[in-house]
């Protein structure tokens, strides 16, 4: 059974146990109805409380709710229906994570008690959900719609402290359990007549139409193009505008209408791509990763500035090595006022950082590196440096230390062939602002061991991160696929686009920035010498626009213009861009056209898509799902169009393979579909 009864004097437990998180799948639910009504036909049991085995239920059964199984009776509905209907005190007793329908749950009991370090909330909208079984409702009638639409629009999870002070819970004991049965237990004594959450009104009564309005606007920009927190939004302002069975009913309707969109399935994938992501054929769940109790950065530009504030903040004591003691006050001068400003946008406590500043060392010689467990190298791309840089490493951190380059694209093996240790050599590549973005691309060399994958896999857990692992080549998963996206937006230009179009259409797809906003941010000149390094078919070209842009100082933002002109942040459309762009075309005898937006996008994605098929082909990638974390994750890819290998698969890979074959004869052999995607379009899918 997977809720269990057991009577602890006149009160009847149920506790929850269905592993790993508790969800409320079937027999969980059919559990909890014949608990309750077990409880309500015995006379000696005075009240219930309802717990579970470790932590309170994350939510639905995800699963159930892709295979309909969530919608075979009992569903959540009945098994609240149950609870309200029923006449002795029902307590929640929440300790670890109560989530979504779990919270849900909790919520309809007549009182909830917690324990001081739970968490709870309704992230539904993470997975292009609303809750569906009056979390809105009830959420909102207990705490108010401002707090509501703070919470269940972001889908943020509180703190215990910040559930009392809302009103969500009623106490805070170091023993939940025992404590919700005293609390039922007096609720029955006292005689009077239980409150249900559903039945308040107090904080409903006379809301401020301008709120809801203020709000959505907010949301429609935070979240543009997204339906769910929109809906949960509608749901909100239903709870204080409509009477309440009607706005129940409303609430299920928008849910139901998010369960159907296409944004709730890509989301969905997304959880579980990011789940299988850790997951390493031949690194079992037994081979223990080593302990990372001290860490090394060498270089303390941006990226190892970044990289060291990413350990601080996980409380791991790390040393920053550089050449000189004037770059390491350089680098560390630039660590905190990244913690300035996030302390100034109210991200981070003032205290906590100077705790992570403390865990923050600085050296320039490598024999004070004799005591890390891992050093990671985040100097510029120079192949002889980091040789060097390696073989240092090797002589002076501890045998057992693993050796990780943040490299972006250089061979793995060539820095590993620098050491005695090749199978403790690793890539670890953090992108931009490192302390910011979760993704974590750990690359695997040739002699790269078990052991050190799964060390680097774990700790990218332990910073925060999201890992995805990749095979060792030129530009790994993300930036191999990048470069003919990026490519791609410049022979847009060259035949006939702006930059504003280009950026306009991928923008209004999701994208957090457009490619040539983009390149601006990261500076022409940094594109252009990364590309001259990069390996090109023979029969391919780049276009000369980045150069030129680069050689013409047009450096992007840095330098207040590139494909734009910069008046501070904001970026203007810049007729000297234009102007070199048309040049260009002339010299090619290209005749500049007008293209339409449906064009751009696919010119622009389509060979994303391919060459995510030739990485997977040629087992770079383990899986289609791994592709689109890194781009979700690393390069601004709508979460909720599910990554550019979800997406094509959702459009249709045939017709994918359709445009990408008429664009061939004209456009170069980088059209031509790869052997793994044409296999893809026969099967229907990536993985079928
Ligand atoms: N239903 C079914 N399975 C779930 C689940 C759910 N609601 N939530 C998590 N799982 C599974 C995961 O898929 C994973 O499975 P795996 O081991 O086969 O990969 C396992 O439980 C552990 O989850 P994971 O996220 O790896 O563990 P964690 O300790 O890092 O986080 C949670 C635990 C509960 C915080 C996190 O899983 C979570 O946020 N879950 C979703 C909560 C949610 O959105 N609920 C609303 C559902 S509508």
């Amino acid at each position: 059974m997977a809720t269990n009864y057991r009577l602890e004097a006149d009160v009847a437990v149920l506790e929850i146990d269905n592993p790993p998180v508790n969800a409320l799948s079937l027999l969980v639910r059919e559990g909890l109805v014949q608990g309750i009504r077990r409880a309500a036909a015995d006379g000696a049991v005075k009240g219930i409380v309802i717990g579970a085995r470790g932590s309170f239920p994350a939510g639905a059964d995800i699963n159930e709710i892709a295979n309909g199984l969530a919608f075979a009776p009992p569903i959540l509905l009945d098994v609240q229906a149950e609870m309200e209907s029923t006449a002795k005190p029902i307590v929640a007793a929440i300790c670890g994570t109560a989530l979504g329908g779990g919270f849900e749950l909790a919520l309809t009991c007549h009182a909830r008690v917690a324990s001081p370090d739970a968490r709870m909330g309704l992230p539904e909208v993470k997975l292009g959900l609303i809750p569906g079984a009056g979390g809105t409702q009830r959420f909102t009638r207990l705490a108010g719609p401002e707090a509501a639409l703070e919470a269940i629009t972001s889908g943020m999870n509180l703190p215990a402290a910040r559930a009392l002070d809302l009103g969500l819970i009623d106490a805070i004991a170091a023993d939940p359990l025992a404590e919700a049965a005293a609390l039922a237990r007096s609720l029955a004594n006292s005689g009077g007549p239980l409150r249900l959450a559903s039945e308040r009104t107090d904080r409903i009564m006379g809301v401020d139409p301008g709120l809801i309005a203020a709000w959505r606007q907010k949301l429609a920009k935070r979240y543009r193009g997204q339906l769910a927190p929109l809906r949960a939004c509608d749901a909100i302002e239903a709870a204080c505008t409509r009477e309440r069975a009607e706005a129940f009913k409303l609430e299920r309707q928008y849910y139901l209408e998010c369960r159907e969109s296409p944004q709730r399935r890509a989301l969905m994938h997304v959880f579980h791509a990011e789940r299988e992501a850790r997951k390493i054929p031949g690194v079992g769940a037994d081979l223990a990763p080593q302990p990372i109790r001290r860490a090394a950065v060498i270089g303390s530009g941006t990226m190892g500035g970044g990289i060291a504030m990413c350990f601080a903040d996980a409380g791991i004591p790390v040393t920053l090595l550089d050449v000189s003691r004037e770059a390491l006050a350089h680098g560390l001068g630039a660590i905190r006022e990244r913690y300035a400003a996030s302390v100034a946008r109210g991200r981070l406590a003032k205290e906590k950082v100077e705790w992570a500043l403390s865990l923050i060392g600085t050296t320039t010689e490598y024999e004070a590196l004799a005591n890390v467990d891992i050093a990671i190298e985040a100097v510029f791309e120079d192949p002889a440096l980091k040789r060097e840089i390696f073989t240092k490493l090797d002589r002076h951190a501890p045998a057992h230390a693993i050796l990780a380059t943040n490299t972006s694209s250089l061979d793995i093996d060539t820095i590993a062939a620098a050491t005695s240790r090749p199978q403790q050599v690793v890539g670890t590549h953090f992108f931009s602002p490192a302390h910011v973005m979760r993704l974590l691309e750990n690359v695997r060399g040739a002699q790269t061991s078990p052991q050190t994958l799964a060390t680097v896999m774990a700790l990218a857990r332990t910073l925060g991160k999201i890992p995805v692992l990749a095979g060792n080549c030129d530009g790994f998963i993300g930036n191999r696929m990048l470069q003919y996206y990026g490519a791609e937006a410049e022979r847009l230009l060259e035949e006939g686009a702006t930059p504003e179009q280009i950026d306009r259409v991928i923008e209004a797809f999701g994208f957090a920035m457009g490619p040539l906003a983009m390149r601006d941010l990261a500076g022409n000149d940094v594109g252009w010498a990364i590309r001259r390094n990069r390996r090109l078919a023979p029969d391919e070209r780049w276009s000369p626009i980045l150069q030129r842009m680069a050689e013409q100082g047009r450096l992007g933002q840095k330098s207040g213009r590139g494909f734009y002109r910069y008046e501070g942040r904001e970026r203007r459309a810049d007729p000297e861009a234009l102007a070199l762009i048309e040049a260009v075309s002339r010299e090619l005898g290209i005749e500049r056209r007008q293209i339409a937006d449906e064009e751009i996008l696919a010119r622009l994605l389509h060979p994303l898509v391919n060459e995510g098929a030739k990485i997977l082909e040629e087992g770079i990638a383990l899986r289609a799902g791994d592709i689109d974390i890194v781009y979700i994750n690393g390069y601004g890819f709508p979460a909720y169009k599910g990554g550019p290998m979800f997406w094509a698969q959702q459009e249709g890979l045939g017709k994918i393979i359709e445009t990408m074959e008429k664009l061939a004869p004209s456009h170069g052999r980088r059209w031509l579909p790869a052997q793994r995607l044409r296999q893809a379009a026969e099967k229907g899918g990536w993985t079928s």
